[in-house]
């Protein structure tokens, strides 16, 4: 799909500070390919689609707008979201849209700790913590099946039915992906989440293809833990996580707590993954577009900058991408920190300060 060495990024910034990270990103990333001498570099094209768009025209994205997407190398989003447009629109419309109908199944959250940052775990000052969530992204909770508003019962008696659907197919794929991903890494571990003891139907089907999966894996270490749990191993004893395997909603929530737990929702990165590349993949913060900050030049780019460099290995260019990862570590160990992390730091110093790095 790219010509050469060159890779054309459909920029997403969306609302509130997806707007400011995504400029932050870009910025990085031009840095890095100004750096290059011309061995890669971006051609970007942004879309002003988000919240503001469906405000002027009743859409969150234009009526074509995956066919716009389609042949793009990948595509760079900031966050999606902002009062006044209910959130079930707004990511349904957009952020969703895009997901789902890319086939973008896989979601990778890596947790990382990061020097300088202080980690409200106690545990992370003298133990080396780093594990990565592995999201299914095409179906679960977040399938969207179900209804509401059955009228004949009268006012107060509305039902709502919201289903999680799990295919076989749909198990499996995740699993793998999780178990070749933990043969990349220094403990082949795979963790299953699951909430089998109360949900007999999705979430066994569940364990029973993670079980099946496991069997061609005799390399890599398994177990498979209620989520209830498994919220409660993160706090305790991440040192024993290493790749977390879970449905769509399990993994949302666990990687929420996960970046807290390394200092900050502003520092955490996700890639939304087509594996098979039929689709381009999507590169986001795992943040929203937090409305409280925006606007302020308070964001923390780093969750952005972080996405990027997801994208960058995704893209063939493995060793840019671990030149911005050690930006990003040079920039927090010398202690430009936004506020979210106890700092003072801007977006913009954080932003020149990895550009410095590189
Ligand atoms: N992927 C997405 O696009 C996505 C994800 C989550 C929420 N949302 C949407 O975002 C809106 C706000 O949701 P929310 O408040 O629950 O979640 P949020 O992630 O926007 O904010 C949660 C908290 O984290 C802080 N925060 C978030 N990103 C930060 C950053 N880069 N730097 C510093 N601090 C940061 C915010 O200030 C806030 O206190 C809603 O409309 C929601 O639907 C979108």
């Amino acid at each position: 799909m790219n010509s050469g060495s060159r890779f054309r990024i459909a920029g997403i910034p969306g609302d509130g500070v997806g707007q400011e990270v995504v400029a932050a990103g870009r910025q990085v990333l031009d840095a890095l390919a100004a750096g290059s001498a011309g061995a890669f570099g971006f051609d970007w094209q942004e879309f002003d689609w988000g919240c503001g768009y469906y405000t002027r025209t009743g859409r969150m994205m234009a009526a074509d707008g995956l066919e716009a997407l389609r042949d793009f190398d990948a595509i760079y989003f900031g966050a999606v979201g902002w009062p006044g447009v209910p959130d079930h629109v707004s990511l349904w419309g957009l952020r969703l849209a895009i997901c789902q109908n890319f086939d973008q199944w896989a979601n990778v959250r890596p947790v990382r700790f990061l020097p300088g940052v202080r980690s409200p775990l106690r545990k992370a000052d003298d133990t080396s913590l780093d594990w990565v969530v592995v999201r299914e992204n095409s179906e679960g909770e977040y399938v969207g099946m179900g209804g509401r508003n059955f009228r004949g019962r009268g006012p107060g008696g509305e039902i709502a039915v919201q289903s999680a659907l799990f295919t076989e197919v749909g198990c499996e794929r995740i699993m793998r992906f999780a178990f070749d991903l933990a043969r990349t890494r220094a403990r082949r571990k795979v963790s299953s989440v699951t909430k089998s003891n109360a949900q007999q139907y999705g979430m066994v089907l569940w364990d029973e293809v993670f079980a099946r999966v496991a069997g061609d894996y005799p390399d890599v270490e398994t177990e498979s833990v209620l989520v209830d749990a498994m919220s409660a191993k993160f706090v305790l004893h991440p040192e024993d996580l290493s790749v977390v395997v879970a449905s769509n909603l399990h993994a949302d929530i666990l990687s929420d707590l996960g970046s807290a737990l390394a200092g900050s929702l502003g520092l955490a990165a996700s890639a939304n993954l087509n594996p098979e590349r039929r689709f381009p993949s999507m590169f986001e913060p795992v943040h929203g577009s937090a409305p409280d900050i925006a606007g302020q030049g308070l964001a923390n780019p780093i969750g952005a900058v972080g996405s990027a460099a997801l994208m960058l290995s995704h893209l063939g260019l493995p060793e840019q991408a671990a030149r911005l990862e050690a930006a990003i570590a040079a920039t927090t160990a010398a202690g430009v920190l936004t506020r979210d992390l106890g700092g003072t730091a801007s977006t913009k110093d954080v932003t020149n300060s990895l550009i410095d790095a590189l």
